[in-house]
């Protein structure tokens, strides 16, 4: 089907009470790995594009990818933009066919987040396209005290002053997890979810998740996180199938021997995650809301019929 934006799709998972998986996609194989294990799941998913990937791949190759891989599947299928770095980004990037947006001011003092996220958020839902925000700091793995990720954790109350003033539609949130950890041995602190879950009422997103335990993401999903952001433990699986098919087949030189395992890998990796945090069969129902022209077309359809 085509694509669809990430509102509907992380409303409903909030309600139900599962996460949205949103893996990073950096070439063909991932957008392959990560399309494939959505249907085979009969679940929702979001695909989402780094800054690494857009310098990697080219923001219109990725477009051009996922949109043809989400049109030959059934199940309903996000592009999202991850980490944007500023406005102008943003609106190449909606311009482009994305389908979900995120500005990450996290680095940048609250009035000026406020400001550049609240500016894309009025062009974004203009067209009806979601925007995503990050408040408080993820950070990037590297030596970290316990005190020193505290301190960059979300302040609740703050959260609730920049959601009223964005009008985000959802939220990225610190609350103990690390960027790029390549071990699963972060713990959430479920308590500061759940009192930013209270007060902003929006589907709050997790990022740095490969180095979160499983335990973490079942007590985070009920506390009330919707998406969780998965980039590590595909690179990780995707490295892992390439060295593995080298080993064993050495004198090799068709090289999609090896990327077709480390595709295998990747997509294994994605099924895992799906039913971890419980999006597995919950495609049905979902992604009805068809983005910016085609959805228009719905509206100016049913106008006619009434005349
Ligand atoms: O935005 C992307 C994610 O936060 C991925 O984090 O590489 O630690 O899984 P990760
Ligand atoms: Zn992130």
């Amino acid at each position: 089907m085509p694509l669809v934006t990430s509102k509907e799709l992380l409303i409903r998972a909030q309600k139900e009470g599962y996460a949205v998986g949103a893996f990073n996609a950096n070439n063909l194989e991932y957008v392959q790995a990560i399309i494939e294990a959505a249907e085979e799941e009969k679940a929702p998913v979001i695909l989402q594009a780094s800054q690494g990937a857009i310098k990697y791949a080219g923001l219109e190759q990725i477009v051009a990818m996922v949109k043809n891989a989400a049109e030959a599947v059934s199940v309903p299928v996000v592009l999202h933009l991850d980490h944007g770095t500023d406005f102008i980004q943003n609106v190449r990037c909606l311009r482009a066919g994305f389908t979900s947006l995120m500005f990450d001011g996290s680095a940048l003092p609250f009035e000026e987040n406020v400001a550049i996220t609240r500016k894309i958020v009025d062009i974004a839902h203009a067209v009806g396209i979601p925007v995503e925000a990050e408040l408080g700091k993820v950070p990037q793995s590297g030596e970290i005290t316990f005190e020193e990720l505290k301190a960059l954790m979300t302040d609740p109350e703050e959260a609730l002053r920049f959601v009223e003033l964005t009008q985000v539609d959802s939220l990225a949130v610190s609350v103990g997890s690390i960027h790029r950890m390549q071990v699963q041995e972060a713990h959430l602190d479920i308590e500061r979810i759940q009192r930013i879950r209270e007060l902003v009422g929006i589907p709050l997103v997790l990022h740095g998740a490969s180095g979160v335990t499983d335990e973490s993401y079942r007590e985070g999903i009920k506390a009330g996180i919707s998406k969780i952001n998965v980039a590590t433990e595909l690179n990780k699986a995707f490295t892992r199938g390439l060295k593995e098919a080298m080993a064993e087949f050495p004198n090799e030189v068709d090289p999609r021997k090896f990327l077709t395992r480390a595709r295998e890998e990747t997509k294994k990796v994605v099924k895992a995650k799906m039913r971890l945090f419980g999006s597995s069969g919950k495609a049905a129902a979902t992604g009805t809301d068809a983005p910016t022209r085609e959805r228009d077309e719905q509206v100016s359809l049913k106008e006619f019929d009434k005349e």
